[in-house]
């Protein structure tokens, strides 16, 4: 019989933890004794005891649930290998440094996988001063919009939300190289690489735009 929470997934996340079953117990407020019956597939925790538990091993209850805990290796964070999970419900974007498990509207969100930017989604990134100026070419209708836009280098990411009816352009503050994301509701997530910057001349004046 399929149940919501297997006997190895308890006692593998408690091991991975370090904690004795005496522990966990203490920490969800039941005796050992249940802890045990668990793990050996002789009974379940009550479904009141599925945050505690998932809090008390760390993972969260979408986790705890799948048996499918994500390990993200990348914890040093580069963020030009960053994930973006949209809430295909609600919109909300989740920015990660790497996968993760993030939920929304009770969904499991899965990361969105970029692709170059093709010629119905053509990001223009033209340089104005000391921003990116960036713009797309597309419907901005409540079915068929980009809903944000966003620039990632290798130390910072800038993202800005867009609406139905609103122009698809944004600007950012310019700083190093970087990927520029736009994520089209119907048809996901596009990029485009940052245009090469203009090297300043030997001795010019600061703040002047090399020729
Ligand atoms: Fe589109």
């Amino acid at each position: 019989m399929a149940t919501y929470l297997t006997a190895d997934t308890i006692k593998g996340l408690r091991e991975q933890r370090g904690l004795t079953q005496r522990a966990l117990a203490e920490a969800v407020g039941v005796t050992d004794k249940a802890v045990s019956k668990w793990e050996s597939g002789r009974g379940l925790p009550d479904i009141s005891l599925v945050e505690p538990l998932s809090a008390a091993l760390g993972v969260s209850v979408a986790e705890l649930l799948t048996g499918d805990v994500r390990q993200n290796a990348n914890r040093a964070g580069n963020l030009m290998r960053c994930k973006f999970y949209v809430c295909p419900i609600c919109g909300n974007v989740v920015h990660a440094l790497g996968e993760g498990s993030f939920s929304c509207c009770g969904v499991q969100l899965v990361p969105c996988e970029a692709e170059d930017a093709d010629g119905d989604h053509a990001i223009a990134v033209e340089r104005i001063e000391d921003e990116w100026y960036v713009t797309l070419d597309h419907p901005m209708q409540k079915d068929h919009y980009i809903s944000f836009i966003a620039y990632v280098t290798m130390d910072g990411v800038m993202l800005k939300k867009l609406y139905p009816e609103q122009e698809a352009a944004a600007r950012f503050r310019m700083g190093a190289s970087g990927i520029i994301y736009a994520y089209c509701n119907r048809h996901g997530l596009m990029r485009v690489r940052t245009p090469k910057r203009e090297r300043p001349v030997r001795g010019s004046i600061p703040g002047e735009r090399a020729q």
